[in-house]
């Protein structure tokens, strides 16, 4: 009897060849550990973290396979997550993608580390953009694709 697929099949392709699960972790593990000494966003992140920073880690690192690998796993919201916390500034997201940039440029393949960048920075804009509610807002200047590069040559 031939089977019977009631689901189309979805392609679920990584969005890089080279990216690797353990390139996820470290990137995760790397780039918080330099979060945690930025002047900027380690006092933010220490006043909004709701728990201890391992399993925010573990969940980062599924959220991440999520977004690059396509692995299905991260099942959470972001978007009401980041909107309770209400002391976050535009120029907090800049500093947080100027860090990972940094970071994906020592993980990642140089042509990966760009579609990690890019990936971050699309739904930074987006966490950015769910905070106001009018329909016009432009977004900021650092979620345009040109700025990847300055943000990568800045550290
Ligand atoms: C300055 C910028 C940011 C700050 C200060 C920040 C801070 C935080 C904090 C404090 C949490 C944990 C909240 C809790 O423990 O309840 C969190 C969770 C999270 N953040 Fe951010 N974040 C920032 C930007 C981003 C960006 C750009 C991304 C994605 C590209 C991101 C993705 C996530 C995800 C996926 C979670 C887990 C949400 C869940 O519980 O399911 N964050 N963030």
């Amino acid at each position: 009897m031939s089977s019977f697929e009631a689901r189309p099949a979805v392609k679920r392709e990584s969005m890089h060849p080279s990216i690797t699960a353990e390139q996820i972790s470290q990137l995760v593990d790397q780039f918080y550990a330099l979060v945690q000494s930025n002047p900027r966003l380690a006092p933010l992140f220490a006043r909004n973290l709701s728990g201890d920073w391992d399993p925010h880690l573990e969940k980062m690192k599924g959220f991440w396979r999520s977004v690059l690998l396509k692995s299905g796993e991260y099942k959470g919201r972001p978007v009401p997550v980041h909107l309770q916390i209400t002391d976050i500034q535009s120029e907090d997201f800049e500093e947080w993608l100027r860090l990972f940039s940094s970071i994906c440029e020592n993980v990642f393949t140089s042509e990966a580390a760009d579609v990690v960048t890019q990936a971050a920075q699309r739904i930074a804009t987006s966490l950015w953009l769910s905070r106001t509610s009018d329909p016009f807002a432009s977004p900021p200047a650092w979620s345009q694709p040109a700025s990847v590069q300055n943000l990568q040559s800045s550290l």
